[in-house]
């Protein structure tokens, strides 16, 4: 089933609602956003509604956590990346919000603050709950039309991706109908074996990643790096001193049981010797020493998986890369994938920041912001956001 683009809609004079996933990582002492890749994705469907009113929302970290902040430093980004003048009312659904969409003019950008101020956006719901919530019952009317760009969310099945795209027109703004193109694209040409490098610090999303790509067949090898490679290495017993939440340690144990032969762990690792970088193997390290990068052999081992690959998905950065020092792993990384046959998949605004700056961007085959999402699409499964939007294509083809 085919979903709607803003090709296929003249969106020109309407009032549009752009979800958008302006979601980015947050610095916890300072609360200041450290990249923005998904701001700037976000400028290219506001770009493409020119002539259109628009209001933009965004979610924000997740409630209680300390990337869960407003949305003033977007609005100031976005309209920096814009060169264009960015409203921000820090409202969702109040009175203030509701006034000052009402008053826009075209060509006006308005951004509502974080959707996750209100409570009904941090609940999944059916389709027709979602857009009998208090959110969409009180903005929806003011809308024409609802423009969904949140690939990165594509995963939620909250009231601003799945319920005004039930009473509205809805349209796939220009990251989301790009990623789907070209992921399909890709997957029907990809060949096995597949072989997933996962990395960061995320360490409950990369465990459910692991179960969620092997038993679907998208993963023959799983190389990790980061902290979750930690966690295994302490589930294999492997590294008894470190300290790590025992919950995790009991899911990576079930995983290697369920998934022999598959997992791979660095077999060294870059540690800060009195402010230089200095190698050890695993069984050398000390309890306090901190693996802040992959270490030589573990690359080498790697690298040598990555290259018999079919294609390669790599997501989160091998190890603490905004230091030069210790940026080695996942630059070595993402060389040996841009420059072998496989075909390749990039995934998330760290790996995407590095791509850049070592000039690798135009060797991979698709670069995504997204993470959980992209997970879950190349494992095949179905996603709410892509659900909404062929379900109201369907609508408006049987109104026409
Ligand atoms: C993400 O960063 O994966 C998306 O913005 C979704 O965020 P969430 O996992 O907090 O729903």
């Amino acid at each position: 089933m085919k979903i709607l683009t803003l090709e296929d809609f003249d969106t020109s004079k309407k009032t549009v609602f752009l979800r958008v996933d302006m979601n980015c990582p947050i610095e916890p002492d300072t609360s200041k956003i450290i990249e923005f890749s998904r701001i700037e994705e976000a400028c290219e469907s506001i770009n493409a509604l020119k002539e259109s009113k628009v209001v933009v929302a965004s979610h924000q970290g997740r409630v209680g956590r300390y990337d869960y902040i407003d949305m003033h430093q977007h609005a100031e980004i976005l309209s920096r990346l814009l060169n264009r003048r960015v409203e921000f009312v820090e409202d969702v659904i109040g009175p203030e919000a509701r006034k000052m969409i009402k008053n826009m003019n075209d060509g006006e950008i308005l951004l509502l603050d974080n959707l996750r101020f209100c409570a009904e956006e941090n609940y999944e719901y059916s389709f027709s709950e979602a857009a009998n919530t208090v959110m969409v019952k009180r903005l929806a009317d003011y809308f024409d039309v609802c423009v969904l760009d949140c690939f990165p969310s594509a995963h939620r099945a909250h009231p601003s991706i799945v319920g005004f795209s039930h009473k509205l027109p809805a349209l796939a703004g220009k990251i989301v109908a790009r990623e789907v193109n070209t992921l399909d694209e890709i997957l029907t040409i990809s060949k096995s074996p597949f072989v997933v490098v996962l990395g960061g610090a995320k360490v409950s999303d990369r465990l459910e990643a692991i179960d969620t790509l092997v038993s679907s067949g998208r993963a023959d090898k799983v190389l990790l790096t980061g902290l979750i490679s930690l966690v295994f290495l302490k589930a294999l017993g492997q590294l008894k001193n470190l300290d790590q939440d025992d919950s995790q340690v009991e899911k990576a144990k079930k995983l290697l049981t369920k998934y022999p032969n598959i997992i791979e762990v660095p077999l060294d690792y870059a540690i800060n010797n009195n402010g230089e970088r200095k190698e050890k193997d695993v069984k050398e390290l000390e309890k306090e020493d901190k693996a802040l990068d992959i270490g030589h052999k573990t690359i080498k081992h790697y690298s040598k998986i990555i290259n018999s690959a079919g294609t390669v998905f790599m997501s989160g950065p091998a190890g603490a890369f905004e230091k030069e020092d210790y940026a080695y792993g996942t630059k070595e990384l993402l060389d040996v994938i841009a420059s072998s046959f496989c075909t390749s998949i990039i995934s998330g605004g760290h790996l995407n920041a590095a791509l850049h700056r070592y000039k690798l961007a135009e060797k991979i085959d698709h670069i995504s912001t997204a993470g959980g999402a992209l997970v879950l699409y190349l494992a095949g499964k179905r996603l709410p956001m892509l659900e909404s939007l062929k379900e109201a294509a369907a609508r408006i083809n049987k109104s026409c």
